[in-house]
């Protein structure tokens, strides 16, 4: 089936995915975007030309195609369009007027490589379209890829620019992708936060001007994560147009949505300009990352259905275990205070606990007893591990259970042997004091001397030893972002070649430690974001492990991504394993993602441990649920004081509900709206027609707070 068409005689692009629709068209060279939406059957928005006086226009196309008032699927710097560029090229002479014109397009199965960085993988029908323009001036040629997930209802851009001039070019702003929407009567959703809280949803009235969420800090970040929608002002969870944007990278980006003079709305994600540059010499490419979007009319709960299909079928690595290994990590327990004999203990009540693996998080290397030493230098501690790291991991792997670690493999403290040797390894600006956060600085990852040495430290240090599991860790934002290794004139590509180096990284772990699995973690969830998901099987969703808080945490995370790559972890933060219903409601929070345990287990009192290892056997009767089927959120911890979900897959459905904070008891209704009308199901002995279940399953709230609830049906 083909998914893409070009109809020659009106030069017009169709994209198709299951139901949505995406159209443009060429005049004069230049691309008009025409709709993107839902499929219809006919009587699509033709092209609309917008007249305002003094918009500049081109000789050949008049005020019809003027760059300054016209939808484009590419808008230049310079050239009359005086909104938002998606590209921006210094020529050698220093203008930055950047013009590119139709050549040739082709159309075909599969996809594009993107070199040195992540991106989706296809499947049978995926499908690409690529169009080549040329830009006379400079003599590049640009490449707009688009490449087309039916299934999934996603597309994505990202471009290819090639040097083919005489001379060289500065790359000034590259956004991947840009759409003009017809219209501005939008709200937005963003999600903003910071250590300890991130990804709040928030949602606003779209505004003429411009209005952005960014990154200026070397990684996607706490402060703003790269996934953006736009939506009519009355689209729910469950009804109204809702469009989804996101980036499949892990740096500095820019999303910015400005809406124009003729209250059409412009919606760019890339780079951007203000962290970013590149240096293209003749015959050179440059790859920009890639971008997707998704539509529908179905609301936000659709469009993140969307993404999180997508992204297990598309971004994730393949499972690397059947079953996810639910883990007990040692940070919230032990901090930095590593030793093997309380390691064992740990060991042998996770076994009792049916807990599958124990992961040894930061303080077993170099001179790392807090967090003022150590990090760089990646030789485990002789003072901790008497026998060696191997001998101890046999030890903790012979009581029948998996051993993960913990690293940082980007940072140093100057207080290392590794910093001592090598001072230049770290980003730093001549004549300029580095600064420093967590008493740590930054390695060069563009330099490939500190590749070469942390590839040889990890493979020395892992040498023989049985890890099944790697904690990557990344506790500072980038700052003085200069490296040595670079001319002047080059020192604005370091931001990204940094992360082309953290890449490159990632897949030499995965290339030499296939059977690890890689939880991405940076500070909690800093990147939490699409870039990572091709090297890392789930992502440590925040250090804040309270329920009251990680219920908003995790709701606004599960607008765009997946719940199978969201690590959750039930802790002993506030007490709560105390207390059954608190241990119990912060499992219900923990087990709407990848369970794991964080707290001092071998002292937990038996009840605790026997309710853990009850909590995992229902976990495992669920886990595949949780992780494949498809989510539907009923009640928004950030409208109501309750947070309601369900998964389904048709056949079961397991529908929990968490109240953080007590209240009047009174009666409400969880509506199941995806149950099948004419189906029967079974749930505590209890028959519900669909119809029921679609007009509620009706709870009494609670007057006492952490009041949770979880209910499993299934189709009779
Ligand atoms: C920050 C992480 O988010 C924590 O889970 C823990 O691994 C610490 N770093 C260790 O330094």
């Amino acid at each position: 089936m083909r998914f893409i068409h070009f109809k020659k005689n009106e030069q017009l692009f169709i994209l198709q995915t299951n139901h949505t629709c995406y159209r443009f068209f060429v005049m004069d060279g230049y691309l008009y975007h025409l709709y993107y939406g839902k499929n219809r059957k006919k009587s699509y928005p033709e092209h609309q030309a917008y007249y305002r006086s003094f918009a500049p226009y081109f000789e050949t196309s008049g005020l019809n195609g003027s760059p300054d008032t016209c939808k484009l699927e590419i808008p230049f710097f310079g050239n009359g369009d005086f909104r938002a560029s998606a590209l921006k090229l210094r020529k050698k002479d220093g203008d930055c007027v950047t013009d590119f014109k139709y050549v040739k397009h082709k159309i075909y199965n599969g996809r594009p490589e993107i070199p040195g960085l992540p991106y989706a993988q296809a499947d049978d029908d995926t499908q690409t379209l690529t169009i080549t323009l040329h830009d006379n001036a400079t003599g590049c040629d640009l490449l707009l890829h688009y490449v087309v997930f039916p299934s999934s209802d996603i597309i994505s851009r990202s471009f290819t620019l090639i040097n083919n001039g005489k001379a060289n070019v500065k790359i000034e702003k590259a956004m991947s992708l840009s759409l003009d929407i017809e219209g501005c009567n939008f709200d937005w959703i963003s999600l903003y936060g910071q250590h300890n809280m991130e990804r709040m949803m928030q949602r606003s009235k779209l505004l003429h001007g411009r209005q952005s969420v960014f990154s200026r800090r070397g990684a996607s970040s706490h402060q703003f994560n790269p996934f953006i929608a736009l939506l009519d002002p009355k689209c729910t969870e469950e009804k109204g147009n809702c469009y989804g944007f996101n980036f499949v990278y892990s740096g500095n980006f820019l999303d910015d949505i400005e809406v124009d003079q003729c209250n059409n709305t412009r919606v760019q994600i890339g780079l951007g300009e203000e962290n970013f540059g590149w240096l293209l010499m003749p015959g050179e490419s440059f790859y920009a990352p890639e971008a997707v979007m998704t539509y529908t009319d179905k609301g936000i709960g659709q469009m993140s259905r969307n993404f999180h299909n997508w992204i297990r079928r598309h971004l994730s690595p393949k499972e690397i275990y059947a079953k996810r290994p639910v883990v007990l990590n040692t940070w919230e327990a032990s901090g930095f205070a590593i030793d093997e004999n309380s390691l064992l203990t740990f060991a042998d009540a996770a076994v009792a606990s049916d807990i599958d693996m124990l992961v040894m998080d930061d303080g077993w290397f170099g001179a790392r007893c807090n967090d003022c030493a150590g990090l760089g230098d990646w030789t485990p501690n002789p003072d901790k591990f008497k026998d060696g790291l191997a001998a101890f991991v046999k030890r903790v792997k012979e009581k029948g259970i998996k051993f993960g670690i913990w690293i940082e493999p980007e940072m140093v403290n100057p207080d290392s042997d590794l910093f001592r040797a090598h001072p230049d390894w770290c980003l730093h600006v001549p004549g300029r004091t580095s600064t420093l956060s967590r008493n740590q600085l930054v390695l060069d990852m563009a330099n490939p001397d500190v590749f070469d040495y942390l590839t040889k430290t990890f493979s020395e240090t892992f040498r023989d030893v049985p890890i099944d599991y790697i904690k990557w860790d990344m506790n500072r934002h980038l700052s003085e972002v200069g490296s040595p290794t670079l001319p002047p004139e080059r020192q604005d590509e370091v931001p990204f070649r940094y992360m082309l180096g953290v890449y490159r990284l990632y897949t030499w772990f995965n290339e030499n430690f296939p059977h690890v699995m890689i939880e991405n973690c940076s500070g909690g969830g800093g990147r939490y974001d699409l870039g990572m998901l091709p090297y890392c099987t789930q992502i440590w969703t925040s250090d804040n492990t309270w329920p009251n808080d990680r219920i908003r945490i995790q709701h606004s995370s599960t607008l765009a991504y997946p719940v199978s790559i969201m690590s959750c972890h039930v802790s002993n933060a506030g007490d709560q394993t105390k207390n059954p219903k608190t241990l119990q409601f912060a499992y219900h929070t923990a087990m709407n993602g990848m369970l794991g345990y964080e707290m001092h287990l071998p002292t937990a009192s038996k009840d605790v441990k026997e309710t853990i290892k009850n909590q995992i056997s229902t976990y495992r009767n669920h886990e595949e649920l949780i992780k494949t089927g498809d989510l539907y959120r009923v009640f928004s911890p950030f409208e109501t004081p309750y947070y309601a979900y369900y998964f389904t897959n048709g056949n079961e459905i397991l529908l929990t509900f968490l109240q953080a904070t007590g209240e009047k008891p009174k009666s409400l209704r969880l509506k199941i709206s995806s149950a099948e009308k004419n189906a029967f199901y079974m749930c505590n002995n209890q028959i519900y027609s669909g119809k029921d279940l679609r007009q509620g399953i009706e709870i009494t709230t609670s007057e006492e707070d952490k009041f949770s609830i979880m209910l499993y049906f299934k189709k009779q």
